[in-house]
């Protein structure tokens, strides 16, 4: 059983956002989001900044395991009129990817989007040769919505398909062996 606590990035210190920049911006992470470019630093803090205002369209919060940082959950394009929101994550310490993490990561992205933001419908997209985030989302119970082919180029110029996944609040629930409250 992994242990994590999370911590709103928008109350980390600059240090902290640096750190989630170098992350973003590494190769392991970078290549495996829809869009591959590096992020500047004015570009991070304008995110990061947008985060403090009234109704924010998107939410991240830094992972800690132990204590150390290790990763970012993500609630993108919060759409409370639709009740959905596009979602993302990441680990950032090479070392402590595949050791049960991401598993405790998608846990809480449910909880915070179904539970705490009370939405109706999460989804997300993954890269077809993803296979770990692929096979941890369909675990969580994602189910597999849309095949863009071809859709994103990777770094060695092949064309990959773009996944998108999706999740239901009252799915989740009965998944917890719960009744579904309807969204607020
Ligand atoms: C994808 C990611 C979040 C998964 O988190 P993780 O902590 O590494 O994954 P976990 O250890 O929780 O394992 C999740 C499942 O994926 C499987 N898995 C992990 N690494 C794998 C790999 N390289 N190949 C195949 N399966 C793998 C595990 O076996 C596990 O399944 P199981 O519980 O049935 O055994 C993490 O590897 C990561 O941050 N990768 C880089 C960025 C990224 O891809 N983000 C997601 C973009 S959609």
């Amino acid at each position: 059983m992994v242990n994590l606590s999370f911590h709103p990035i928008a109350e980390e210190t600059e240090e902290m956002w640096r750190l989630v920049l170098e992350w973003r911006n590494s190769p392991p992470v970078r290549f495996q989001m829809l869009d591959q470019s590096p992020i500047d630093w004015e570009t991070h803090c304008r995110w990061i900044g947008s985060q403090k205002e009234p109704s924010p369209n998107s939410l991240a919060r830094v992972a800690y395991g132990g204590g150390r940082p290790l990763g970012v959950i993500s609630l993108n394009r919060i759409d409370r009129k639709q009740s959905h929101s596009d979602w993302g994550m990441y680990i950032g310490v090479p070392e402590l990817r595949g050791r049960g993490f991401g598993n405790a990561m998608v846990d809480e992205i449910l909880r915070w989007g179904f539970d705490e933001e009370r939405l109706a419908r999460l989804y997300t997209s993954v890269l077809s040769d993803n296979v770990a985030a692929l096979g941890l989302y369909l675990k969580k119970g994602f189910r597999l919505e849309g095949n863009w082919r071809n859709h994103v180029m990777a770094r060695d110029g092949r064309y990959l398909d773009l996944l998108w996944l999706g999740l239901q609040r009252a799915e989740w629930s009965e998944k917890r062996g719960q009744t579904p409250s309807s969204p607020q």
